[in-house]
């Protein structure tokens, strides 16, 4: 499986760590960064592991920040993208069956290790439960979303970026 994944700087060495563990069992791994534990924003990076599974160039996504509410609500702004904040193994089987989502997003500083490994493989061995009433309603939820102008776009965040260089926003 082709698996795009992405974090923010409070969680790098977890993401590091994933990448091992999965490519030891054979993945192949799109890693968006980040790639060091320098201050940085987690909408870049669940943008960026999201653009990977919308496009069709991974087959699912694994986002990861400290908490994993703020790379997983960014993921999920992408058009084609079901992105899941879990931190057990019964709702990453339940995302994956029910609302086949296409994104797992797992806190760092909330789950263990060992947990988020069980996490991800419940996630990429789970298989959606194809059926009328979950197609339709994973229909209506896609639908909401209708605006694709951003996919793709890597210059996003590039206003940002430069603003947050420049000192815009403030430190913490
Ligand atoms: C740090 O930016 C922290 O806010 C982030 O890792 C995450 O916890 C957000 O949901």
């Amino acid at each position: 499986m082709i698996i795009s994944i992405g974090c923010d700087h409070i969680v790098t060495d977890l993401k590091n760590h994933i990448i091992e563990y999965l490519e030891a069992k054979g993945h192949k791994i799109i890693d968006n960064g980040t790639y060091d534990h320098i201050r940085t924003h987690y909408p870049i990076y669940g943008k960026k592991t999201a653009d990977k599974v919308a496009s069709g160039e991974a087959d699912l996504g694994i986002v990861i920040c400290g908490t994993g509410v703020g790379i997983t609500t960014s993921a999920a702004k992408v058009k084609g993208i079901r992105a899941a904040l879990v931190r057990d193994i019964t709702t990453a089987k339940y995302a994956k069956e029910e609302l086949n989502a296409n994104i797992i997003g797992v806190g760092g500083r909330i789950c263990g290790v060992g947990l988020i490994e069980n996490i991800i493989d419940e996630f990429l061995e789970s298989k959606y439960k194809e059926n009328f009433e979950n197609d339709k309603i994973i229909e209506k939820i896609d639908q909401i979303v209708e605006d694709d102008s951003q996919v793709g776009d890597e210059e996003f965040f590039a206003e940002f970026i430069e603003k947050w260089e420049n000192g815009y926003y403030p430190k913490k």
